[in-house]
């Protein structure tokens, strides 16, 4: 690739905006971690196992919704209104990640 198509995929980049997406890591410890390092306001703990099984057993899609829309004293998106959805979501995946993981999918029953 040469320097002019290098540049041109770059300002693609740019301009859809993905150079901008954030790693679960970085958006948790810019924002996440307030609460989420030591348990503020009873956030579950990074690493916590314990805390959160019972939530993880939920499933994804209700933390998703829960860490979208906010959830008793988890406010919306972290209280953060420049992370989008997807920031949310790969926060939430890092955070689970940390803390346990989600279980195993069941092979589906022939
Ligand atoms: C102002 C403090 C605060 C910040 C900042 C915060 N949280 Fe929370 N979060 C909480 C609290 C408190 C709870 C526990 C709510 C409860 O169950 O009572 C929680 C719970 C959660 C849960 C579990 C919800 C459930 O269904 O059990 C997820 C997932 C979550 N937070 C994700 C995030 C993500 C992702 C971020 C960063 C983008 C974030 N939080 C930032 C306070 C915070």
């Amino acid at each position: 690739m040469n320097t002019k198509t290098l540049l041109l995929a770059l300002g693609g980049l740019l301009a859809s905006g993905s150079a901008f997406a954030h790693s679960g890591e970085a958006v948790f410890k810019q924002t996440c971690a307030t609460c989420h390092a030591a348990g503020v306001m009873g956030a579950p703990k990074l690493g916590d196992k314990d805390a959160w099984a019972p939530r993880i057993a939920q499933g994804r899609a209700v933390l998703l919704d829960h860490a979208d829309y906010g959830y008793k004293n988890m406010p919306a998106h972290g209280g953060n209104d420049d992370l989008s959805d997807r920031d949310i979501e790969v926060a939430v995946d890092y955070m689970v990640g940390q803390s346990g993981g989600y279980p195993p999918v069941p092979p589906t029953k022939q």
